[in-house]
């Protein structure tokens, strides 16, 4: 099977993600996920000196990372979020695959940013209220609807873990994210083996159910961060 991954259209395959927000496939697991993953662009590391392929599992608060999803949240609900956030510009596709003798029946949650019934208005604060984005030694100022070059290329950045309001007492995004959370209506995709999700990172955010007892365990996922060979191209 390994040969057949240059023969995969990934263009067609990444036109489908920058049109729906996220796919899934499969991918037999005797092909690695990061060979499939740089098809579709460069991969890059979620941390500096870290590697290119991340395994996550789930992790009870008092063992997880400072400024991650689980010192957060530990087993319970993640927070809808971007991955990579405290990039300058976040990278545009996640592939995410349940690695190999793993099982979960903990969903992964998808929303699109279709979904997210922002006003105008709304989209207005969301480009100019001004958030602090933690990036190791170097935080940034930056708004939640960014962009990188033409007009197609505005991407929504957003995780709570790395980010806070600079004017917390005008900041009116973060309200509408609030608002926009609470009324829409995300995708749960369940895992099997071999499945891989391909997000848009810019189109939609994610998260994931509470970790139940059984998957405490056996939940690993791998994680390829990619920076897109079409990046300014959608819809
Ligand atoms: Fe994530």
């Amino acid at each position: 099977m390994a040969g057949s991954i240059a023969e995969v259209n990934t263009s067609r395959i990444a036109l489908e993600v920058f049109r729906l927000g996220w796919v899934e496939t499969v991918l037999p697991y005797e092909i690695d996920l990061l060979s499939y993953a740089a098809k579709f662009g460069r991969p890059v590391a979620s941390r500096r000196n870290g590697t290119l392929i991340d395994r996550l599992a789930p992790k009870p608060q008092e063992e997880a990372r400072r400024n991650s999803m689980s010192a957060q949240r530990g087993l319970e609900t993640f927070l809808f979020h971007s991955d990579a956030a405290y990039f300058r510009v976040p990278p545009r596709f996640v592939f995410l695959r349940l690695a190999e003798g793993a099982s979960s029946t903990s969903d992964t949650l998808l929303l699109g940013t279709r979904e997210l019934a922002f006003s105008e208005r709304q989209l207005a604060d969301l480009r100019r209220d001004i958030w602090v984005v933690r990036s190791g030694h170097s935080p940034f100022y930056a708004p939640v609807v960014g962009c990188n070059g033409g007009s197609n290329s505005w991407f929504l950045r957003y995780d709570p873990c790395c980010m806070t309001p600079a004017l917390p007492g005008s900041n009116k995004s973060e309200a509408a994210l609030q608002n926009a959370f609470a009324v829409a209506k995300p995708e749960a995709v369940a895992w099997a083996p071999e499945k891989v999700i391909i997000i848009d990172n810019w189109r939609a955010l994610h998260a994931r159910e509470a970790v139940r007892a059984e998957d405490r365990d056996r939940r690993l996922l791998e994680r390829v961060l990619v920076v897109s060979n079409q990046e300014g191209r959608n819809e």
